[in-house]
């Protein structure tokens, strides 16, 4: 009896009950029964990404917690401490201090009777608010059993162990079932911590002076954006666009996305402390248009001499999540984005994704290649690469850039500016036979208005993260192939210069 992930909020009920018998009995680490079992043999770690953060061993989900504190990006996720299955959810922990390489950390919070640990994110309690103590590092989390509440744990130990709140439940609500994963943090202007919740499908805000006792502020999102799912991982935050603060209010959807399965919609607007105002835009507008950039939340407490809005997703996409074919380890993260407002041609604003600059501290020189043709072959050995196209590709071409390797699998990348679209086509790019929700082209809309395309690609194992013209449109797709990428064959456009550079592994 595999189950599917469809139920899997049910059978989070039903495991929090048996979890809550089994804590008590000491048998809950007893996972004989068929549900965990995988009959497929893989060659797992040939799909390990180099340069990717993924957990040591077992199950992930959504990223959780983002906060930088003295030097350390800390990142905790949904995780599942005993198998490469969902159930059992926990707060798994890495820290890393640039944002590339990362520290696997002891499981930081645990799973308990009440429920499992489902996502949230944390906050550094400067002053005290809650009374754990000057700087305590506090999660606050839901914790979803026989109903979803919110609750909270604290940290004195920068995130090394966590107390739980003997007062949990800190939020509840008898009358919303999906009432999950809570986005806190300090609002200046009114002088109080900001929860943004997801509300089966809105989102609803909530204030508190303590973290501990919250009021509802308003609610946010009927009759606007994508409702083909359930809504989930909210994030709201500012970033300055022409001089003008907006606020950014991100949220999962699942299912609902553009080519199918979990995505990431946001809106723009304006939020004055209580309510979130949407500007009026073309709504819906998505994060990413690849399948697998799902829940991705941003790092809280970045110090104002950095500035930046960095985000990480999930790397994978509820349609599949639990057959990908990897089983000592299962789904990891994206790389981490900056994001930024940047103005689409018909002169709205968008919101932009770029990698990080702390590659530059992975990656070797950047090579120039020069070819008579069309197709490249590409010196990578075993290493993850970038690569950046500079196209010219006139009004009416389409442009096709096909990544592959000796095995005939292939990964195909189309800019077509006659219909404005850039797509991606994952069909032939090695294993996708697990699911049939794999294998898929996934379309976006171009989002620029000019014959000077640059392509930016990031090559792992097991995943390409296509991106155009500085972050104005994004593709992030898992891919299973027996062997890396090693050739490029670009073709449509009028001229086009080609870089590549490699990254060293991180592990
Ligand atoms: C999103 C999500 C969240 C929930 C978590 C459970 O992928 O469904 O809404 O908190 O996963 O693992």
């Amino acid at each position: 009896m595999k189950r599917t992930i469809k139920n899997k909020i049910v059978n989070s009920l039903v495991l929090s009950i048996i979890g809550g018998i089994c804590l008590l009995s000491a048998c809950f680490d007893d996972y004989s029964n068929e549900y965990y079992q995988d009959n497929n043999t893989y060659n797992d770690e040939a799909y390990r990404p180099f340069i990717h953060f993924t957990p040591q061993k077992y199950w992930m989900n959504d990223p959780n917690g983002m906060i930088y504190l003295d030097g350390e990006y800390h990142f905790f996720y949904q995780h599942n401490p005993y198998r490469s299955f969902w159930g059992y959810m926990s707060w798994g922990h890495a820290v890393s201090k640039d944002l590339i390489h990362w520290e696997h950390l002891p499981v930081a919070i645990l799973a308990d009777k009440s429920g499992d640990i489902f996502s949230g994110s944390s906050v550094i309690d400067k002053d005290n608010t809650a009374g754990f103590g000057a700087n305590a590092m506090v999660a606050i989390y839901t914790s979803s059993g026989a109903r979803q509440n919110q609750a909270l744990a604290y940290s004195l130990d920068k995130g090394r162990t966590f107390t739980k709140y003997e007062g949990n439940p800190v939020l509840t609500d008898p009358n919303i079932i999906d009432f999950r994963d809570p986005k806190v943090f300090w609002h200046e202007a009114s002088q109080k911590w900001i929860m943004s919740l997801a509300t089966t499908q809105t989102i609803t805000f909530y204030g508190s002076k303590n973290l501990k006792e919250w009021e509802k502020l308003s609610e946010f999102g009927e009759g606007i954006g994508a409702h083909g799912g359930v809504w989930e991982c909210p994030d709201l935050f500012p970033l300055i666009h022409n001089g003008q603060t907006k606020w950014i209010l991100l949220v999962s959807i699942n299912p609902g996305a553009p080519n199918g399965g979990s995505g990431t919609q946001y809106f723009i607007g304006d939020f004055d402390g209580i309510t979130f105002e949407a500007d009026v835009l073309p709504y819906p507008l998505w994060l990413d248009y690849g399948k697998d950039n799902y829940a991705g939340v941003t790092w809280n407490n970045i110090p104002d001499s950095d500035g930046r809005r960095i985000l990480v997703g999930w790397m994978s996409n509820w349609e599949y999540a639990e057959t990908v074919p990897t089983m000592t380890w299962r789904n990891g993260g994206t790389l981490p984005r900056v994001l930024t407002l940047k103005s689409h041609p018909d002169g709205y604003p968008i919101l932009a994704s770029e990698f990080v600059a702390e590659l530059d501290g992975i990656g070797e020189e950047w090579a120039t290649l020069s070819n008579s043709g069309e197709t490249y072959q590409l010196e990578v050995g075993n290493k993850a690469y970038q690569l950046e196209m500079n196209m010219l590709i006139p009004a009416l071409n389409v442009a096709t850039v096909t990544l592959s390797n000796d095995a005939n699998e292939e990964f195909v990348i189309t800019i077509d500016r006659n219909a404005g679209e850039f797509k991606t086509d994952r069909t032939e790019s090695g294993r996708t036979n697990f699911s049939g929700n794999f294998p898929a082209v996934s379309i976006a809309p171009l989002n620029v208005n000019t014959e000077n395309i640059v392509l930016s690609v990031i090559v792992d194992n097991n995943s390409v993260e296509a991106i155009i013209n500085g972050g104005m449109v994004q593709q992030t797709n898992l891919i299973f192939p027996q062997k890396l990428y090693d050739a490029i064959h670009i073709s449509g456009a009028s001229s086009h210069s080609l870089k590549l550079r490699k990254f060293n592994s991180i592990h």
